[in-house]
């Protein structure tokens, strides 16, 4: 079956033979890496993307019920050399050490200061809730999304 399916902007069409997942699609027939596969059981999150205005992990879409829907990957947030914000508040809070979650986290962060760009503490974890990193023990994570949304209230860091 060939679909279609609006990538950060970009109309792709591919054949799909099998079961493949979205996550599959897109890091093997669209070279859009960036979704990681950790788990491809829904645990993780590190292959968060937004699949028609919501975040989902693309590892558990059938690329098939993808087909016509607007996709937003973790490639799409920065614009060419300008980091997005929560980019940006993640790699200065040191909230990137292997870098496997970290796309995950980007978008999942993203999507939440996008809509709102003071959240509380509560709100980010709550949106964070199903990124999983090995590496941070989440403290650098947290925190530098914190001093984000405290300086987008005008508070400062
Ligand atoms: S790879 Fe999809 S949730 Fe872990
Ligand atoms: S930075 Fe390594 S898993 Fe999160």
């Amino acid at each position: 079956m060939r679909i279609t399916i609006t990538v950060n902007g970009v109309d792709h069409s591919v054949d799909v033979r099998g079961p493949e997942s979205l996550l599959h699609v897109l890091r093997e027939e669209m070279a859009l890496p960036g979704s990681k596969n950790a788990c491809e059981q829904g645990e993780c999150g590190s292959c968060s993307v937004v699949l028609d205005g919501d975040v989902v992990c693309s590892c558990l879409v059938m690329a098939v019920d993808a087909n016509g829907s607007t996709v937003r990957t973790v490639e799409g947030y920065a614009d060419h050399d300008v980091l997005h914000p929560v980019q940006t508040a993640l790699l200065d809070g040191g909230g990137v050490q292997c870098g496997f979650c970290t796309p995950g986290f980007v978008v999942a962060a993203a999507e939440l200061f996008d809509v709102n760009p003071t959240p509380t503490s509560d709100e980010i974890r709550e949106a964070l809730a199903g990124n999983v990193c090995r590496c941070t023990g989440y403290g650098a994570i947290l925190r530098g999304l914190e001093e984000l949304a405290a300086r987008n209230a005008g508070g400062g860091a």
